[in-house]
């Protein structure tokens, strides 16, 4: 596969919607590879169902946090397989708002389900599609979720307690530990040019030692 794969994670209100948007201008004004934007869950149309499920439940009703992990998972796999490769396989940049590490941050970390399993799911989900590069723009909770009720009425997960959303963070620093390569932290407390500076810096630094396609 040529194409490269770039997820932005973080916790609600982080920035990853505003980063990957001023992400993908600036590389269509760089590149006449092919970029597009996608997330998780939604990328796809039966994704589109399951984010509404996921996301729009109503307050009282609840869904199992296994039952909410599977649906997580299935979003993933018709993600993977019906848009991410064919876009990779077609030398595209990819900008992709959550990943696995999401999964990892929210069901693992947050709702505090056995890792072990959530990295099999994982594994099942994917089918060993990893990022060439994951952003993790960490802001407290408190910041964050500041920022995610400014912008309007508040999904299932934002209405969560503060300390689901400390855990979720603890999840990112303990996954950004474990995947140094992979991951980079950026300060997603910075204003939105700062971050995105450095995103820019960060990216040239990448796609260069990647390859010249660029
Ligand atoms: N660096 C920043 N400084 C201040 N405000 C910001 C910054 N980045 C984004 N915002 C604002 O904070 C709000 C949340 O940003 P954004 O939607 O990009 O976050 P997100 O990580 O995509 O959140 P979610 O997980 O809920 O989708 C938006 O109103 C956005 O304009
Ligand atoms: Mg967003």
């Amino acid at each position: 596969m040529t194409g490269t794969f770039v997820v932005f994670e973080g916790i609600e209100g982080c920035g990853k919607t505003t980063q990957l948007e001023r992400t993908r201008l600036w590389l269509q004004s760089q590149t006449t590879r092919p970029v597009v934007v996608t997330r998780e869950p939604g990328g796809t149309e039966l994704g589109q169902h399951l984010r509404s499920i996921l996301l729009e439940v109503s307050e009282g009703e609840s869904i199992d946090d296994r039952a909410e992990l599977l649906l997580y998972a299935a979003d993933r796999a018709q993600h993977v397989e019906q848009y991410l490769r064919p876009h990779l396989e077609r030398d595209s940049i990819v900008l992709c708002d959550r990943y696995t590490d999401s999964t990892v941050a929210y069901q693992g970390y947050g709702r505090q389900l056995n890792r072990e399993l959530i990295d099999r799911l994982n594994a099942i989900a994917t089918n060993g599609l990893e990022p060439d590069l994951t952003f993790w723009f960490d802001v407290t909770p408190e910041i964050g979720l500041d920022r995610a009720f400014k912008r309007g009425e508040a999904n299932r997960l934002e209405r969560e307690a503060l300390d689901f959303h400390h855990r979720v963070r603890q999840g990112y620093v303990e996954l950004a530990q474990q995947h140094p390569h992979r991951i980079v932290s950026v300060d997603g407390t910075l204003s939105a040019d700062e971050v995105e500076k450095t995103v820019r810096e960060i990216l040239t630094k990448r796609l260069t030692s990647k390859s010249a396609r660029t």
